[in-house]
């Protein structure tokens, strides 16, 4: 039977959800039927993840139980550092990320994905480790010892203790938790499906992650965060901007950190991040990457009229984590270390049902072409 190509498989489904739902028109976000501005100010990313995961809000215990699994199950394995060590300093974290993934499936070789308690343990420990590579990387790679995690912090406090060997401020962390509940999850995005086509042959939920990692370092994709910081500081003052985007844009070039497939308003996604930005700035001193970004969105607006291009998600969050002093190179893997329950989530509700994932094509080549020898070619 034909079929319309759809590039990119945009309007496409791929698979009968409850994860979550945007509404594009509208610019709203759910998480399992909470909209995202109640679970970014009343919720914290661990219950988040345990509703994205088991599909409603956790009761008290619940909750404690989970927590609990993720402070236990933080540390990595030697072995794991060691692998992290032997990387290129100059390579990029996601790299190093991915890498690290696809090898702690090496040291917990449960292959049976049917097994219930053993998928719930593998989620356990995808969220709990990936804050601590990612530390690890970061100071490993600049010549500085691993920071083993710290059972009696939180989990954002002690991803930033393990980055920078100090207890942050309650801001700091709490900032940085509103920003992983708001990067948990998004629907069918490329490193979803990316999981899902992974998860669809059955393969494990490292390799999964491993994979969706790989889909999520691309420039159009999670990579925008750290495109977004390069543009600001190309810019520089809030007088450089129109010039800058008309130059942009009269090249044809895309303004990272605008525009999405799904939203034609403003993703609120970063109508939260800029509330935050507002705040954050106002306790802790101003951002001169803020102050251009605010010019970038006003002059944007007027140039992109009538195109359903603003602001996405990638487009105020790297101005938080550059405040906080985290290097460009490790805004994605931030994303990832949210993402992860995103896709979890996804593989949980994929093995229930599960069908490997074959499209079709269509063939634009030729048939019947003669083998030439090498010789007469
Ligand atoms: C995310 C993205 C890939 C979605 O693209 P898409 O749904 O395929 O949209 P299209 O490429 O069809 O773009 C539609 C129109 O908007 C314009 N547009 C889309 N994003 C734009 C951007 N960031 N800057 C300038 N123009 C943009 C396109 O040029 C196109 O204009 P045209 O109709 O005159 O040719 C795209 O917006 C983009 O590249 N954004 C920058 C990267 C980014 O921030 N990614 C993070 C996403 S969360």
């Amino acid at each position: 039977m034909p079929h319309d190509f759809m590039p990119g498989l945009a309007g496409v489904p791929a698979a009968r959800s409850a994860v979550s739902d945007v509404d594009g028109q509208r610019g709203v976000l759910e998480y399992r039927g909470i909209r995202i501005e109640d679970l970014s100010a009343r919720s914290t990313f661990l219950e988040t993840a345990s509703l994205l995961l088991f599909g409603r809000l956790p009761a008290k215990l619940e909750l404690e139980r989970f927590t609990s699994d993720i402070a236990l199950h933080r540390r990595i394995k030697y072995r794991i550092i060691d692998l992290l060590k032997c990387l290129p300093e100059q390579g990029h974290p996601m790299d190093a990320l991915q890498a690290a993934v696809a090898a702690l499936g090496m040291f917990y070789p449960g292959r049976n994905v049917q097994d219930i308690d053993n998928n719930y343990w593998s989620a356990v420990r995808l969220i709990a480790k990936l804050p601590t590579i990612v530390a690890a990387y970061a100071r490993l790679r600049r010549g500085d010892d691993h920071i083993p995690p710290r059972d009696d912090l939180n989990f954002c406090e002690n991803f930033l203790y393990m980055l920078t060997d100090s207890v942050p401020q309650k801001v700091w962390s709490h900032t940085l938790d509103v920003c992983l509940i708001l990067h948990a999850e998004h629907t069918m995005n490329a490193s979803t499906f990316t999981g899902m086509v992974t998860g669809s042959t059955l393969a494990d939920p490292y390799t999964v992650v491993a994979s969706s990692i790989g889909a999520l370092k691309g420039p159009l994709h999670g990579g925008a965060n750290e495109a977004v910081v390069h543009m600001l500081r190309e810019i520089g003052t809030p007088a450089q901007v129109r010039p800058y985007l008309k130059k942009k844009l009269q090249a044809k070039e895309r303004i990272m950190g605008f525009g999405h497939r799904v939203y034609k308003v403003k993703d609120p996604r970063a109508t939260i991040l800029q509330g935050l930005c507002d705040r954050l700035f106002r306790e802790c001193g101003a951002s001169p990457l803020y102050e251009v970004a605010l010019e970038v969105e006003r002059v944007a607006a007027e140039l992109l009229r009538g195109k359903g291009v603003y602001p996405n998600v990638d487009f105020y969050s790297g101005i938080i984590y550059d405040k906080m002093g985290i290097e460009v190179e490790f805004f994605t893997p931030i994303f990832a270390i949210a993402r992860v329950a995103g896709w979890l989530a996804h593989w949980f509700e994929q093995l229930q049902e599960n069908k490997l994932f074959r499209p079709d094509q269509i063939y634009e080549g030729e048939h019947d072409r003669p083998y030439v020898p090498i010789e007469k070619r």
